[in-house]
């Protein structure tokens, strides 16, 4: 039975940098503070998400080879769509020119794993070809005055094509979950600004990655000696460092943007894979392990095995 694999990939930041610098012109903190606590060093900002998915949608599918009317589904995770409704993939399915059902998931910042395992489901049931995308622009919603979040997130967007063509599965494990009883921790009301318990967040947020990497690893019958490169939500460096002492990883095996591009939401988890593979740190058969948390409480892990086309 054909499975699905990931054919292309692009990812699209909009051109406005904003530094640890300017940030401490703005709010009473510094490029040394948010560095040491953080690992961010600049984000990109004044992106939207229709823009910024339309531009990863088209490159990856320019990559992938693909037409317009060949894609059957259009996955955007975010959640901050540009308007209350319609879902902003509409707007990109409209902007790209396909001439499919197009969806916004949101899983807050484990939405692009969430999008993936969902894609391959799709594919396992009769679709040929899905395109996902993972995008966020969180710049709109940040209240500037508040030097516990405005420092951490930016904008950005990734996208991958799905197609069915592979042999062998290249999702071999996977977890989804989400903690609602932590709703109050993380988020943002309609037409309000992001609210955060940062170090509740923190805590939870290592033991959810935890738990998403043993569950997906657990159903792929590996262990995380088998895994060649995590690909690990981009929130805080010191996140993930705790992750990966709990689960015996060493950060060299950790796909890092973080420190340019700042925590973007759904689209970080593409955005760090895609630089791994334009690093050439990713090889064909290679296992993936991508795993996320974010507001909701959502988590989510996938373990994969690289299996991209030759080029
Ligand atoms: N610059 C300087 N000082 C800052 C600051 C900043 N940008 N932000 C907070 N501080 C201050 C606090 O006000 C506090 O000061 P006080 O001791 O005088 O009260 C001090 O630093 C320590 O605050 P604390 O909250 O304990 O810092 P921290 O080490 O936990 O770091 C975060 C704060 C937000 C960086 C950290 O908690 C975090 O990353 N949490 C997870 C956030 C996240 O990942 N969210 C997205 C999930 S998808």
């Amino acid at each position: 039975m054909p499975h699905g694999r990931i054919t292309g990939w692009a990812t699209h930041l909009p051109e406005k940098v904003l530094t640890n610098d300017e940030l401490a012109k703005i709010v009473d903190t510094s490029d040394e503070w948010i560095r040491e606590r953080t690992g961010i060093s600049t984000r990109h900002v004044d992106g939207t998400v229709t823009e910024m998915s339309t531009e990863a949608g088209r490159s990856a599918m320019a990559m992938a080879g693909v037409a317009a009317d060949d894609i059957d589904l259009l996955l955007l995770a975010s959640c901050t769509s540009d308007q209350q409704f319609p879902a902003s993939a509409s707007v990109v399915q409209h902007n790209l020119g396909l001439t499919c059902g197009a969806i916004d998931m949101n899983a807050a910042c484990s939405g692009f794993v969430y999008g993936l395992v969902t894609a391959m489901q799709y594919i396992d049931g009769g679709l040929d070809r899905v395109l996902l995308i993972g995008s966020d622009a969180l710049s709109p919603l940040i209240d500037w005055a508040d030097r516990g979040t405005c420092v951490l997130f930016g904008d950005g967007a990734g996208a991958v094509v799905i197609e069915r063509s592979a042999e062998e599965p290249s999702l071999l494990g996977w977890d989804l979950m989400s903690d609602g009883s932590a709703a109050g921790i993380l988020y943002c009301d309609h037409g309000g600004k992001i609210v955060m318990n940062g170090q509740e967040v923190f805590r939870r947020a290592v033991l959810a990655m935890e738990s998403a990497a043993r569950k997906a690893m657990e159903q792929a019958a590996v262990t995380s000696d088998d895994i060649a490169l995590v690909v690990p939500h981009q929130a805080n460096v010191r996140i993930i460092e705790a992750s990966f002492k709990r689960l015996g990883l060493t950060m060299d095996r950790a796909a890092m943007v973080l420190h340019r591009t700042g925590n973007t939401s759904a689209a970080s988890i593409p955005l760090a894979m895609v630089d791994a593979i334009d690093a050439g740190r990713i090889q064909q058969g290679d296992l993936l392990l991508l795993v996320g948390f974010g507001a909701g409480m959502s988590s989510a892990a996938a373990v994969i095995r690289w299996d991209a086309p030759a080029r």
